[in-house]
């Protein structure tokens, strides 16, 4: 296997394939590719490989989820997941975790963390690349990218230019989110100008932010967390909710971001185990003296409950149990069990997780990630139409979408 380095200005330093974008899905399909014997070159614009790796899961990176289906990913082509999904499982990432001897703990609901740093994780897939041999330039910038029988990229590192040829090409930039972390939209513009349709992308896994009273309230009530269940008509989640400075985040909410576009309303259920109605009727019958807040309280932290109490009921705020009409109870408790609000947006990219929408997958082969279009180039990971849910799932598509890649190239 060749070990090339930066080309004299006028040769062409050819690869058997050329990876762009040193982050998750790259790298793991580098050194897989690169065992199979093929010269393998990963070009990044950045100053360092894997940056979202670092920055994930709070620095400790939530590396897999052990339950990965085909429902925890969102994409206009549902069925795109199954067969990567199928032939890379979650135990199959775990081989390497234990290979590296990495510490690793299980959050909830299958979430694996790194128990000492998202680094570990990071220093296993580079490992693995130094030991199979691939090559990575960072600080790169790809000017041009040619295709006859080969491919035929310039770019320039170390204010020299450089010509690199490939038989294979693999597009593994990510999406939007996090300009400051090297996302960019270059992926989503090779992808066109080999044809591709890019569906309409969007912040995803991102706090909602409201310029209405939501938004005060929020503010006020910022740092306090509660068990929720948020829902809308594509999907609910009980997670915990956070109020922000900005608006609302926490798990749930980040959720649901997946499932929630411009415009549309969201449901939040504050007394998930019941029926709000039925408890403050019942205190009417036991309590009759009883304001509201004290039927409530033991549900809510105090603030919070003062803060409901001028959003939900401030007319029978001093009223006794007794002197408020069973209807109005009700209707009240529906109110708190189904807390329709609008969010006014999100906080965009600059804080999401993930990108929703991306290159079409349907001009993609979902079995070896090639484009159906152009013979030799291949699309892997999240710039793809393939967003998964909080938990381990983006990089699972990172992993399996990378390794499919690699046993095809
Ligand atoms: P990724 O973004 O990893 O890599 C893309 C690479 O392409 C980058 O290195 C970038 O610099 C490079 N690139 C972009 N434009 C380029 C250009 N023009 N030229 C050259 N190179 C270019 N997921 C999860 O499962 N568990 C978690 O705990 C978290 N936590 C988390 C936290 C934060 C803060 C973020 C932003 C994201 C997460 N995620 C996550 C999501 C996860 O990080 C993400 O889905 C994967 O990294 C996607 O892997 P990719 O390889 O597709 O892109």
């Amino acid at each position: 296997m060749t070990h090339p380095t930066p080309s004299s200005p006028k040769s062409i330093t050819h690869f058997d394939a050329i990876i762009i974008g040193a982050g998750a899905s790259g790298l793991f399909c580098a050194f897989h590719l690169a065992e199979r014997g093929k010269s393998v070159l990963v070009l990044d614009h950045a100053n360092k490989a894997g940056k979202k790796i670092l920055m994930s899961g709070g620095g400790r990176c939530n590396f897999v989820n052990m339950d990965v289906r085909p429902e925890h990913f969102i994409s206009h082509n549902p069925h795109f997941v199954q067969s990567a999904l199928a032939k890379f499982t979650p135990h199959h990432f775990m081989n390497y975790v234990y290979k590296h001897g990495i510490g690793f703990h299980e959050k909830s609901h299958g979430q694996l963390f790194c128990d000492d740093s998202s680094k570990d994780i990071l220093s296993m897939l580079l490992t693995e690349c130094d030991h199979h041999g691939v090559t990575i330039w960072l600080n790169t910038k790809i000017s041009t990218i040619n295709k006859s029988d080969t491919f035929t990229l310039t770019t320039h590192k170390d204010n020299r230019e450089h010509t690199l040829s490939a038989h294979s090409l693999i597009i593994a930039t990510g999406g939007l989110s996090i300009p400051t972390l090297g996302a960019s939209g270059f992926g989503y513009q090779i992808a066109e100008q080999f044809g591709h349709q890019i569906l309409p992308t969007s912040a995803g896994l991102v706090p909602f932010t409201f310029t209405d009273h939501i938004g005060a309230m929020a503010k006020e009530l910022s740092g306090i967390s509660m068990d929720v269940i948020a829902f809308n008509d594509k999907a609910q989640f009980a997670l915990p909710l956070l109020f922000t400075h900005r608006g609302l985040s926490g798990p749930a909410m980040l959720q649901l971001s997946n499932y929630w576009q411009i415009g549309e309303y969201i449901h939040v259920n504050l007394l998930p185990h019941m029926s709000a109605g039925e408890l403050l009727i019942k205190h009417k019958h036991t309590h009759p003296k009883q304001h509201i807040r004290t039927a409530l309280q033991p549900y809510f932290a105090k603030k919070l409950l003062l803060a409901l109490e001028s959003h939900f009921w401030q007319q029978h705020k001093d009223s006794e149990l007794a002197n408020i009409k069973d209807k109005e109870l009700i209707t009240l408790g529906n109110a708190l069990n189904d807390w329709q609000i609008k969010p006014s947006g999100t906080e965009g990219y600059r804080v999401a997780e993930v990108t929703l929408g991306g290159v079409d997958t349907r001009d993609v082969s979902s079995k070896t990630f090639e484009s159906k279009l152009c013979d030799g180039l291949y699309f892997i990971g999240e710039v793809l139409d393939v967003t998964g849910q909080l938990g381990g799932y983006n990089f699972h598509w990172a992993w399996a979408s990378g390794f499919a890649c690699a046993m095809a190239v």
